[in-house]
């Protein structure tokens, strides 16, 4: 690995480009920084001028090669800059960088023409030659981005095709790009990871390989992403970098411009990575009409589009719902405030209508559909399915779609409520797996491969594996624990070849968008799988592992430990995922989405059908609909950028907070080596800014481990400043308008979203530190005995922790058979008991007799689902019996809000016999 030269200007933090998670962050750091020195050089009588003027020298040189990846501010201002950089009008080169940086920080020149200007002396005729023309304003506003030209010829002629592109944009275009020229394909992919306005690539046959800059760090950046067969294939650089891009940035348009035989290239496999093929730059107007096209495609929102229409057309309803049209409120006596709060075009969309321009989300055909489709490309599905009522509708559906009585079905029991209730609604039999135990902080890591694995192998070595259906896992869940989602699905294909597979990735819709987390999503990975199973390199590894593995009985110890591979001829790959868009993206409140990479869909289409009639209301909401069609644009326009930028943004206030000294002695933001257990980090990996750390490093943890911790989630450790969870959140919010979502016995969860700035970062550090003094105060004011006290408080919370309990057993009464070695039951059967009050009795947890019955019998089953916040997951089921780990987590909890359980009249328990009577009627399951 390259390591950057010594003398590469390091600003601030002291980190060198390549520590930077997003690469275009460290461009705007490096212009920040060449602001503050130009600003002190133009200052009046300054001594160490010279000293100043070769730091901005350094750090402009650092910043040339990065700004030929970039449109704005393009060659002239740099130009400008450069040459008042080494003239003596300071005061003007400082005006200049002014301009650049904060028109970057802002983001403002994709809006406004001044900051196109390239001499701030008012120039405008040179101006001319450079502004992208009428970048408007409003209603106006004609959206701007950049595209980037891989170009075969010598650098001398770039500017001739950079003005060839620019004099084919029209008044009438519906958008406004800038071109950028590289002559590499190294280059290529530098400018599509520093560069987040580009959105489409024309690659002109016939470039180079290398790349033209010769910064050692950005070479520590593109090593991650450029495969070592690229080098050696000259002959077709197009097509690898067609693949190397669809890895980054699969949302970019490509277009591949070539002299070569262009019937065979438009027919080869790469092409289909290609939005078109074109023969010669002989239609350069074609080029850019295709450019344009492409992004229309992207941009248009199909329901949003037809809703708005909808919403200035004259229409007259006489069907329910009287707030559409707003008639029923702008005139009212008495609730016109409600018109005038929420504006009027809330009321114009709104309609129970499905035609008219509208659809129907029970059985879309129209503009739904289409919209459906762009999100299934967007989210890297096969098919996509709007839901209004959050992801735990999305799972309701996926289980009832899926899973038939009898069924086994194989979870995580720490994953989301609305998992468990899609079981019973169901009728399947939950074979409950826990994940590993982080008791320090007192929640759950996540599920490791092994317990997934043995608990099949027993099914099989049972004869039972044909009734497990379907895998439950949450990825990532709450806290940030990201699973290696292909070794999974791998390892637990080869056991049993056509299971389901269903990821809630509630919280992580917004991965797809990253290249570096994508691989570690469920349709990122079920992508990667379908072509693993086509090539004949893994059919290979494939023969070789079964050879060694293939006869094995079930219970062979080996068969957990090594890395199984699924016969490619047998595999079907079937798998759903679930994602709260309104979680991660800018979706209202409930917009959800189901994802479906499904192989045998057409097998379950019918019942999936019914599922989500099942489920889904007869009056969906028109604006939750539209806003799914929304985000699902933002993110194909700018999801890289802001979850680029969100992931650089959580790693610095991660970094701000452990390293400041004042914080650091009350809080921590805990460190993936904290989060996750040593054997599940084989690369080794254990901070994202360690010294020596490179993007490299990231990247191969990304690659190797089984776990890895998202930057995004920052669990905030308060244990050393004597508070809980819930007292920090309560203090956050009451003294600070800072809200936090959730808390363990010693820490909070800090979610760091695409809405977050640094100025967010700059409040929330704020807050830290002034509590921080407070405390450091206290303890110097308050003498032996508050000390004493502190210390003894911050003991319990960070040493005295409960064990977290783990699935004990269904009771016997829900059992197949109550030997099985395997712990699934019929948790519906149970579930239902409890709706006979004659079945059931309660016991207060402090009542002598949970003790004695613990110890003697008869054994406590629980009637119910009993979930305590935090830490949020069932310590116990409907049918599993109570043991005294449980009651013990149950005594120590001190939260206030436990689902399923009512303080004041104990657990509610099946009574012995109302089990001993159902034991022998089976049938009434
Ligand atoms: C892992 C997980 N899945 C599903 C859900 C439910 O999502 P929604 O709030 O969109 O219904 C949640 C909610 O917190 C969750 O944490």
């Amino acid at each position: 690995m390259n390591k950057p030269a010594a003398n590469e200007v390091t600003v601030k933090s002291g980190q060198g480009l390549h520590e930077f998670f997003a690469a275009a962050e460290a461009r705007v750091d490096r212009w920040r920084a060449l602001h503050r020195i130009t600003k002190s050089l133009a200052a009046p009588g300054r001594a160490d001028a010279d000293k100043q003027r070769s730091a901005a020298v350094a750090a402009f040189d650092e910043l040339a090669p990065i700004e030929t990846l970039n449109g704005y501010p393009g060659p002239h201002i740099m130009a400008t800059v450069a040459e008042r950089l080494h003239g003596s009008d300071f005061v003007s080169l400082a005006r200049i960088v002014q301009r650049v940086s904060s028109a970057l920080l802002a983001n403002s020149y994709r809006d406004d023409s001044s900051a196109w200007a390239p001499d701030d002396d008012g120039d405008m005729s040179l101006a001319d030659a450079v502004l992208p023309p009428t970048l408007g304003h409003g209603q106006s506003r004609r959206p701007y981005f950049e595209v980037l030209i891989v170009a075969a010829g010598e650098p001398s002629t770039w500017p001739a095709l950079r003005e060839m592109f620019r004099r084919l944009r029209r008044d009438d275009d519906a958008f406004v790009y800038e071109p950028v020229v590289v002559g590499s394909f190294e280059d290529a992919v530098l400018a599509v990871l520093f560069n987040y306005n580009l959105q489409a690539v024309v690659a002109i046959d016939g470039f180079g390989f290398a790349s033209q800059l010769t910064l050692p760090s950005l070479r520590t950046i593109i090593a991650p992403h450029v495969p070592a067969e690229a080098a050696a294939n000259a002959q077709d650089l197009g097509g690898s970098l067609a693949r190397v891009l669809r890895m980054l940035r699969p949302e970019l348009d490509m277009y591949l411009v070539s002299d070569g035989d262009i019937a065979a290239l438009a027919g080869a496999e790469d092409a289909g990575r290609m939005r078109r093929v074109f023969y010669g730059v002989e239609e350069p107007l074609e080029i850019h009409l295709a450019i344009l096209d492409g992004i229309k495609d992207r941009y248009e929102t199909p329901f949003f589009d037809n809703l708005q229409k909808y919403a200035k057309r004259p229409i007259g309803t006489f069907h329910a719902l009287p707030v559409a049209r707003g008639k029923s409120i702008f005139k009212s006596n008495w609730i016109r405030d409600m018109g005038e709060f929420y504006g009027t075009n809330l009321f114009l969309a709104e309609s129970s209508a499905t035609t008219g321009g509208l659809d129907s989300l029970l059985e879309p055909t129209g503009n739904i559909k289409v919209a459906q489709d762009k999100a299934a490309r967007a989210y890297g599905g096969d098919r996509a399915f709007f839901v209004t009522n959050g992801t735990s509708t999305s799972n309701k559906i996926i289980h009832q779609a899926l899973l038939t009585p009898g069924d086994i079905v194989l979870i995580d029991r720490d994953c989301h409520k609305s998992h468990h209730y899609g079981i019973v609604l169901a009728g399947a039999q939950p074979l409950y797996i826990d994940a590993y135990p982080l008791t320090q902080y007192s929640m759950y890591g996540s599920l490791a491969i092994r317990p997934i694995k043995e608990a099949l192998l027993r099914l099989k070595a049972e004869g039972k594996l044909d009734r497990a259906k379907m895998l439950v896992l949450t990825n990532c869940t709450f806290d940030g624990h990201i699973a290696n989602v292909e070794r999974t699905m791998l390892e637990c294909l080869a056991i049993k070849p056509d299971l389901v597979f269903l990821w809630d990735e509630a919280w992580f819709g917004y991965a797809r968008f990253s290249p570096f987390l994508r691989g570690r999503t469920a349709m990122g990975a079920a992508a990667k799988l379908r072509d693993m199973m086509k090539d004949p390199a893994y059919r290979a590894r494939y023969e070789k592992n079964h050879a060694e593995f293939g006869k094995l009985k079930p219970d062979d110890p080996k068969l957990v430990d090594a890395a199984l591979l699924p016969d490619p001829d047998k595999v079907r790959i079937r798998v759903y995922e679930s994602d709260s868009v309104h979680k991660s993206m800018s979706a209202l409140r409930q917009g959800s989405i189901i994802v479906v990479a499904d192989q045998d869909f057409p097998a379950v289409e019918a019942p999936f059908k019914e599922a989500f009639f099942t489920h889904t209301s007869t009056s969906p909401n028109q604006q939750i609909i539209a806003s799914l069609d929304l985000a699902r644009r933002q993110m194909e326009f700018e999801g890289f950028e802001l979850v680029q930028r969100m992931l650089q943004l959580a790693i610095e206030m991660r970094r701000e907070i452990n390293a400041h000294p004042l914080i650091s002695r009350y809080f921590k933001a805990a460190t993936p080596a904290e989060m996750i257990p040593q054997e599940y980090r084989t690369s080794g990996f254990v901070d994202y800014g360690t010294p020596g750390w490179s993007m490299a490093d990231t990247a191969r943890a990304l690659r190797e481990d089984e776990f890895f911790l998202d930057p995004t989630r920052i669990t905030l450790l308060c244990g050393n400043a004597g508070m809980d969870g819930s007292q920090l959140k309560a203090t956050l919010a009451a003294d600070y308008d800072i809200q936090i979502n959730k808390t363990s016995r010693n820490s909070v969860l800090v979610q760091i979203n695409i809405n977050n700035t640094r100025s967010d970062l700059a409040h929330l550090i704020k807050a830290l530190a002034d509590m921080s003094r407070v405390l450091d105060k206290r303890l110097a004011d308050g003498g032996e005995s508050e000390r004493a006290s502190f210390a003894e408080r911050v003991k319990s919370l960070v040493h005295d922790v409960p064990d977290l309990p783990n699935f004990s057993r269904f009771h016997d009464a829900f059992r197949d058979n109550a030997k099985s070695k395997t712990s699934e039951g019929h948790m519906r059967a149970a579930y239902y008991m409890a709706y006979d009050a004659s079945a059931c009795e309660y016991i207060r947890l402090n009542d002598p007799r949970i003790d004695e019955r613990l110890k003697k019998g008869p054994e406590l089953v629980s009637s119910k689902f009993v979930i305590p916040y935090p830490p949020g997951f069932p310590i116990m089921v409907p049918g599993q019996v109570i043991t005294e780990e449980t009651i013990t987590f149950m005594r120590k909890l001190d939260v206030k809000e436990i689902h399923g359980f009512n303080a004041s009249k104990g657990l509610e328990l099946l009574k012995p016999e109302a089990l001993a009577a159902h034991k022998g009627n089976s049938t009434a399951r």
